[in-house]
């Protein structure tokens, strides 16, 4: 049985991924905050899969990161995808401090601790997938911190990649663009959500790539709707 952890399955890309994910020789490993979410994410894979754990931890802070760790326990998985992930949208003379150690805490470190515990122990033909962004590119006014987070965690991911490769685990990075899920609900402004792409696409594109066989890795994966970016 294949073991896989997704970060941040309570809604949006995190769900769709474990959506697609679930098999029945797949045991999901889903991580979120909020129960009620997280719950209907359960309800949709659980006829599907072989066994569902729920995981209830506030990544922001390395504790929460530990916790979690401590719940899966030592079995090795096979797939680590770092998805939870925070957008903190203002002017950057206006972000607080605690705002910028959110993103940080959810975006950088989790990952980062997440990929330094469970990596080592991954058996050969593993896949650690990170879900950056098109923010990890390039910079965008008003998106300072969010972009800040997304390239520290591109070149973490450039690194590890590396230094994984000998032992045969996969890591994929991919970079969608906007995305209609509840992450733009608190972002100030009217942005065109017909014009996003959907969570099934980024989630179709990471069951592509680590449905490869082992030898073969679809290292970075970038999406975007035809429309151009917003
Ligand atoms: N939507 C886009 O346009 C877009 C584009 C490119 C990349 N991405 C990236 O895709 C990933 C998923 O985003 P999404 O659009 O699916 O966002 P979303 O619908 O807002 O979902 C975010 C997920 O992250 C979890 N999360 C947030 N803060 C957390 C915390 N402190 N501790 C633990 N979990 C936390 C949420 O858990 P709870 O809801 O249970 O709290 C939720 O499951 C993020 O890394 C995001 O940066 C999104």
């Amino acid at each position: 049985m294949k073991r896989y952890l997704i970060t941040g399955a309570s809604r949006g890309i995190g769900r769709a991924i474990a959506e697609t994910l679930a098999a029945d020789d797949a045991e999901l490993l889903l991580h979120g905050r909020d129960t009620v979410a997280l719950a209907l994410t359960r309800k949709a894979v659980e006829p599907r899969c072989a066994k569902v754990v729920l995981l209830i931890y506030d990544l922001a802070k390395p504790s929460g990161v530990c916790d979690l760790i401590a719940e899966v326990g030592k079995g090795p998985i096979d797939l680590l995808v770092n998805n939870a992930g925070i957008a903190v949208v203002k002017p950057f003379t206006e972000i607080t401090a605690i705002e910028w150690e959110q993103t940080v805490g959810v975006n950088i470190t989790a990952p980062f601790l997440l990929t330094q515990h469970f990596a080592p122990r991954m058996p050969p033909g593993s896949s650690v997938v990170n879900i950056l962004s098109i923010a990890a590119k390039s910079g965008f006014a008003n998106w300072s911190a969010y972009c800040m987070s997304k390239f520290a965690l591109e070149g973490f991911s450039q690194s590890v990649r590396e230094e994984l490769r000998d032992r045969k685990i996969r890591v994929i990075n991919v970079y969608p663009a906007a995305t209609e899920t509840d992450i733009w609900d608190n972002i100030e402004g009217d942005w065109p959500r017909h014009k996003m792409i959907s969570p099934q696409d980024v989630a179709s594109a990471v069951a592509y790539a680590i449905s490869r066989p082992a030898d073969i890795t679809l290292e970075n994966i970038t999406l975007s709707s035809l429309t151009g970016n917003l």
